[in-house]
């Protein structure tokens, strides 16, 4: 028999998740996958050496990344015990997913949002209602609700989950909103703070708290904290819950390396803000710039943009205006100059181009490229 014929028929049905494009070339500017555009801190890498130095590689590491849990409880509020450590919040998004879904339960989430949602929703063969983002692009919370307080007796709705700010639109919504949904909510909310450091909006301190127990709330170490090659995301929840969850994990799912990395950058605030900061500025900047340049952009609580380039790019193409949309067009003429930001050819986002905001030095160097091209 052939091996394949093994594998699970839903997993052989499955595509799997595209991650966007990893490059090593030192001459891309990479703008693709909202990495932060700075090197990790000299804290970061002073904790390192030391443990290196250490000489303690030889054993294995806190199997529940205790130093770190007291530092994420320090930073967000929910005790130590609130919190279960993974290998980068894809980890424990699949953690998760496997633990509360299967072919009689289901998913909702919203379209669009982080596209890795649907994919392990697959794994675990559970059904995924995905709502589509109102005209304005925020999210429509009051119809996932509705979808997920229906009652049938075969499909349990047990998790609704989104990225608040959400990905690829950088759109926030307000507390109130994220906590009054979560409430009513009759299933499980998991709102994924991959990009909330660069935003104002945070619902961590109340996850899994005894006036929103359904409520989970993720973090990342990759993004504000310039961590996305040592792999660390954590989940906040009930602490009942999460020890359910640390029965599906691997026992030593975070390497010594990454808890003190990680440990050090949660614990360098000073660091961190600074480097928001200028992000966020480069952001303004490149927004205020584009809008002169005739893009359309959606306002942004992250550290990327979601921008609609003019019609007028078309005549830089050599490919057909039947052929590609602006963004397509865009996106190609990008490439060529070495510069790579993010396309989705699908027909909500066929017209939008996400851009990663890099150093200040590389938004004008993109601006420099776009100016030429429109
Ligand atoms: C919304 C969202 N959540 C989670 C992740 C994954 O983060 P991590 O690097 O911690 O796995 C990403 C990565 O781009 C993301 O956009």
């Amino acid at each position: 028999m052939n091996p394949v014929d093994f594998v699970h028929p839903h997993i052989r049905q499955l595509a799997g998740y595209v991650p966007g494009l990893q490059t090593e070339d030192p001459e891309i500017i990479k703008l693709n996958t909202n990495e932060n555009p700075f090197p990790v801190s000299a804290a970061v890498k002073n904790a390192l050496i030391a443990e290196l130095q250490a000489g303690q590689l030889q054993k294995y590491p806190n199997p529940v990344s205790q130093r770190l849990r007291e530092a994420l409880s320090k930073k967000y509020g929910p005790a130590p015990e609130a919190f279960l450590v993974g290998n980068g919040s894809d980890e424990i998004l699949s953690i998760l997913f496997r633990a509360v879904l299967s072919p009689e339960s289901g998913i909702v989430t919203a379209q669009p949002t982080y596209s890795l949602y649907p994919v392990i929703a697959a794994l675990s063969n559970a059904r995924c209602v995905e709502i589509p983002v109102k005209d304005n692009w925020h999210i429509d919370l009051g119809v996932m609700l509705e979808e997920m307080q229906k009652k049938t007796t075969s499909m349990r709705q047990a998790l609704c989950a989104f990225a608040n700010p959400n990905a690829p639109t950088g759109i926030t919504e307000t507390e109130a909103d994220l906590l009054s949904f979560a409430k009513d909510n009759p299933g499980l909310t998991l709102i994924d703070e991959a990009y909330a450091d660069f935003g104002n909006v945070s619902v961590f301190r109340y996850a899994g708290s005894t006036a929103y127990p359904r409520l989970l709330v993720s973090g990342t170490a990759s993004k504000a904290l310039s961590l996305a090659g040592q792999r660390i995301g954590w989940l906040a929840g009930p602490v009942s819950f999460i020890q359910e969850l640390e029965k599906i994990k691997d026992s030593y799912n975070v390497s010594k390396l990454a808890q003190v990395a990680a440990c050090a950058a949660v614990q360098d605030s000073v660091e961190e803000k600074q480097r928001i900061k200028l992000v966020l500025e480069s952001r303004d900047w490149l927004i205020r710039e584009l809008d002169k340049l005739g893009f359309t952009t959606l306002p942004s609580s992250a550290n990327f943009i979601f921008t609609k380039p003019p019609v007028s790019v078309l005549s830089k193409s050599a490919a057909a205006p039947s052929e590609l949309t602006p963004a397509g067009a865009y996106y190609d003429l990008l490439l060529r100059q070495k510069i790579l930001v993010r396309y989705w050819n699908t027909p909500q986002l066929k017209d939008w181009i996400r851009i990663t905001i890099g150093t200040q030095a590389q938004m004008e160097t993109l601006l420099r490229v776009t100016t030429d091209l429109v």
